[in-house]
């Protein structure tokens, strides 16, 4: 990354970064001189917006299931739901299945136990995806952020840009996912704010130089 456009803005400094944690939380303080830009790393795009292919269906047409496929790779559902693409390492065995690397929706630098979120199995598998989901249901959770039961799911999901997708792209992004063959795959449970985690996570956000 060149460092010219980082000289212009003297104050802060806009950076997308991520950082895994393995065990998680052990200093409240940011390390000093420490620079989050020293651990930027170039990623792999292509691999982690990948999309499986669909299984054949008799409840969807083929254009849902192609639209749909379109769709959910170029929203990039698979940046967050795919095994590794968070930390530019996507499993191709575990393409939309979940991710084992969770997402920091407090700051790491101000509490020493974030809370974290761990994007889930998008699979229709019947333990570990959403297998038993109701197309509805699904539907729902894309375009409003919410289970049919109203508990609202936390902003990390770009959810509020996802409430302007048609009712029918929803559909077919619904109906591709219900459409995949199933990868058995559990994504560690959330972590409320202030509790340990066990489980890596990166920390995606605003952070203000250090002069
Ligand atoms: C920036 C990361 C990110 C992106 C991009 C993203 N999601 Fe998510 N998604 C999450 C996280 C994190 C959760 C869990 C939220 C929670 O537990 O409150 C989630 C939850 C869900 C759920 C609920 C699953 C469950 O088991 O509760 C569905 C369905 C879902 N996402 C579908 C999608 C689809 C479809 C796309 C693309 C159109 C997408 N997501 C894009 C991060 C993301």
């Amino acid at each position: 990354m060149s460092k010219s456009p980082l000289a212009a803005s003297r104050h802060w400094v806009i950076a997308l970064m991520s950082i895994v944690f393995a065990g998680c939380g052990t200093s409240s303080q940011p390390v000093e001189g420490y620079n989050p830009l020293a651990d930027f790393e170039v990623l792999d795009p292509a691999s982690i917006f990948a999309t499986p292919e669909p299984q054949p269906s008799s409840d969807y047409t083929t254009e849902q299931l192609t639209r749909g496929r379109y769709l959910v790779g170029l929203l990039g559902c698979g940046s967050c739901h795919t095994d590794g693409a968070l930390v530019g390492d996507p499993n191709p065995a575990r393409l939309l299945a979940g991710s084992s690397t969770g997402i920091a929706y407090t700051s790491p630098f101000r509490n020493s136990n974030p809370g974290i979120v761990y994007p889930p199995n998008l699979t229709p598998d019947m333990e570990t995806g959403l297998g038993s989901w109701t197309m509805e249901r699904l539907i729902t959770m894309i375009r409003v952020g919410t289970t049919e039961h109203s508990a609202s799911s936390l902003p990390v999901m770009p959810w509020p840009a996802y409430s302007n997708i048609t009712g029918e792209d929803a559909l077919s992004i619904a109906a591709y996912l219900k459409s995949l063959p199933p990868v058995v795959h559990r994504v560690p449970g959330n972590v409320s704010r202030g509790e340990p985690a066990e489980a890596p996570y990166v920390h995606l956000g605003v952070y203000q130089r250090i002069e």
